[in-house]
């Protein structure tokens, strides 16, 4: 498993420009060597910034070869204001001229998430290349992260983090008491790069826990992730604040 690198930047707005350059290696990289380019977008609020400064990018990505995949899907109606693919479509799909077709939203209601989740699951395998795992290979795998070290929808202590053979899966969250899907932890360890963007002083103490032993089976979900292929995290200066006192 690589050690993880590090970028840290004085604030989130600096923090998505340098996330947005790499984005943008990876594509170019990804799309010249197998002539597409498969990323898994983030929820939650960090990544609008992220998806502001890929629409601003010149020369712009390959977007034409872009498909863009989610790493969870709140069990929301798509126009809800808490939705994943809400955000997405406001801050980058309506931004850049990817085709309707290379976006692939994960379709579900409270009511069909586990039916939702294994259509999910049976698309990505369909689309994607298979890595050495068997599981479906997403070129990059953007993630958040939550003050309590969840990742996408792995929250500490949920069922789907014992997931070892699905792509996806759906998951009732305790804490916020609803219904998600998101991709596992073998689809997220396949991945050929994961990107964590993490932002502000709430974050510091899982950053500081998480970076400080990067795999831990029995530490926060985001230590529990063994990727077989290159991560790399963004941080604020106020989200790295704790790495200082734990960093050799
Ligand atoms: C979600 C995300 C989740 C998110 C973190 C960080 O649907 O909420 O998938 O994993 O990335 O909770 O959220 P913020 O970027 O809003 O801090």
């Amino acid at each position: 498993m690589n050690r993880p690198r590090i970028v840290i930047e004085k604030d989130p707005d600096a923090v998505a420009a340098a996330a947005a350059r790499n984005w943008l290696r990876l594509a170019r990289e990804a799309v010249s060597e197998q002539g597409v380019f498969h990323v898994a977008l983030s929820g939650g609020s960090t990544p609008r910034r992220l998806h502001a400064a890929l629409a601003a990018a010149a020369p712009p990505p390959p977007w034409a070869a872009v498909e863009a995949w989610f790493g969870d899907k709140r069990c929301v109606p798509p126009d809800d204001p808490e939705s994943n693919y809400r955000m997405a479509r406001e801050t980058l799909f309506d931004r850049v001229p990817i085709a309707p077709g290379h976006i692939h939203p994960i379709l579900c209601s409270p009511a069909d998430c586990r039916r939702a989740a294994h259509a999910y699951a049976r698309t990505l395998a369909t689309r994607l290349p298979a890595a050495a795992s068997g599981m479906p290979r997403l070129d990059l795998a953007v993630l958040g992260m939550g003050p309590d070290g969840h990742t996408a929808s792995l929250f500490p202590g949920s069922c789907i983090l014992s997931e070892t053979e699905r792509p996806a899966a759906a998951v009732y969250v305790d804490r916020l008491k609803a219904w998600r899907v998101s991709l596992t932890r073998p689809l997220l360890e396949a991945a050929r790069h994961l990107m964590f963007i993490v932002t502000g002083a709430d974050k510091a103490p899982a950053v500081a826990r998480a970076l400080a032993t990067a795999h831990d089976p029995a530490g926060l979900p985001v230590q529990r992730l063994a990727p077989a292929g290159e991560v790399t995290w963004y941080l604020d200066a106020a989200a790295a604040a704790g790495l200082e006192e734990t960093r050799p």
